[in-house]
């Protein structure tokens, strides 16, 4: 590429750069809320030194870091993939290239970009798991630097693949979606909810999108879904099951997309049509499926009747998505695709309802793990 070495030599200094902050988790909690109280602090952070950095790595000045819910079950090890401690949280993160190797081709200087949080940080298996997004500065090879799709900001494109990927994996790989059929989004105020909501339009669906607050059902209903349902009354659960009946003439819901768990699951059964498509995607009424302290275990599993499921003949269908790419990693080239160019498009826009400086890391992680946040919920270090 012309020019490319003198762009390279004319890349910031390491000492040009100032010094920031990073957070640092010295070991894991029992629970997400006592990781982030007892063993998560606020760390000075030197620029990194491009003289230390590898040919292939990009080195990013951090603008924004998503606070997702993965990020909280990390930090107690009651995620499936638990990194080592010490460890600097945040998957996904969003800033400016100031510097890059010879050899990462396709991004400059200045270039607002985005990190594939599967290739580089907490979530990621190799040398760039210590690359957390909470903090001023990441690194990270040229193969999970993407630039950022259309009008995005930094605060949304943080909130972009770990969400729409996920959407993607579950209603089109394996919910095969199809336009004009009726989705059940439970938790669609969530990150991968809201997330759901927009996909499902994208792909010509009609939402019916569930949850247990008004205020975030109306955000939820103007970020696109046809109708919302409340599944929470003042003296506890509320079955819903003729409200989608009502709905759907009668038939039931042809896909239904299962964030939540728990009573929800098995309500749920109840307003599908024969043959539907059930996605597992999580379980964000019960998420304490595994054990503190990165212990494995599922004392608190979910639980299906299998009576239902047989004889409404349905295909249920676990969805996760990180663990079906490992196994099958010609999934994400096309999804990927998708999503950039979606988000690029327009049309897939992430809605951001908090944002904290990273100083605050505490108060956004606890207001992620309260459920005060609709969509997503950012760090800007
Ligand atoms: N399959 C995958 O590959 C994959 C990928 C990412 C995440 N996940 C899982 O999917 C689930 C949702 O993730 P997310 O990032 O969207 O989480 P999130 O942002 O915290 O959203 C979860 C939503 O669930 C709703 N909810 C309903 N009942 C709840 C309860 N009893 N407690 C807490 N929330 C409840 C909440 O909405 P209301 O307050 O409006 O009810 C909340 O907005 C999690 O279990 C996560 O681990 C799966």
């Amino acid at each position: 590429m012309p020019g490319l070495r003198s762009v390279v030599a004319e890349s910031l200094p390491a000492m040009t750069l100032p010094p920031g902050h990073r957070v640092l988790l010295s070991e894991l909690g029992e629970a997400p809320l006592d990781a982030i109280a007892q063993h998560a602090a606020l760390v000075a952070m030197p620029a990194p030194d491009p003289a230390t950095l590898g040919e292939r790595d990009v080195l990013i000045a951090i603008a924004s870091a998503s606070v997702g819910w993965v990020d909280l079950l990390m930090t107690s090890g009651q995620y499936q993939h638990p990194p080592k401690p010490p460890y600097t949280p945040g998957l996904e993160y969003a800033g400016t290239v100031v510097w890059r190797g010879a050899a990462a081709e396709g991004v400059e200087l200045g270039d607002r970009v985005l990190v594939d949080g599967l290739l580089a940080g907490p979530r990621s298996l190799g040398d760039y798991q210590a690359w957390g997004g909470f903090a001023s500065y990441g690194v990270a090879p040229i193969e999970a630097v993407h630039r950022v799709p259309g009008e995005l900001s930094f605060d949304q494109a943080c909130n972009l693949l770990g969400s729409y990927e996920t959407a993607y994996h579950c209603l089109v790989t394996r919910g095969r979606l199809q336009p004009g059929e009726t989705v059940l989004i439970h938790g669609a105020s969530g990150s991968t909810g809201l997330a759901a909501v927009h996909l499902a339009k994208r792909l010509g669906a009609r939402v019916i999108a569930t949850g247990r607050s008004s205020e975030k059902l109306a955000v939820v209903k103007r970020e696109g879904a046809d109708h919302v349902i409340h599944t929470r009354g003042p003296d506890g659960a509320l079955p819903f099951r003729d409200e989608v009946k009502a709905l759907t003439g009668a038939r039931g819901v042809d896909v239904v997309y299962d964030g939540v768990g728990g009573d929800v699951s098995v309500e749920s059964l109840r307003c599908v049509r024969f043959g539907a498509r059930y996605l597992i995607v999580g379980w964000a009424a019960t998420p304490f499926v595994a054990r503190g302290k990165g212990m494995r275990g599922a004392p608190n599993a979910n639980q299906l009747p299998t009576n239902l499921i047989m004889m409404k003949g349905l295909d249920v269908l676990g969805c996760p998505t990180v663990i079906s790419t490992i196994h099958d990693p010609s999934l994400r080239p096309p999804r990927l695709a998708y999503v950039l160019a979606w988000a690029a498009e327009g049309t897939l826009r992430p809605h951001i309802s908090h944002v904290f400086p990273l100083a605050e890391f505490r108060e956004a992680m606890q207001a992620k793990w309260r459920g005060d946040v609709i969509g997503g919920c950012v760090l800007r270090p």
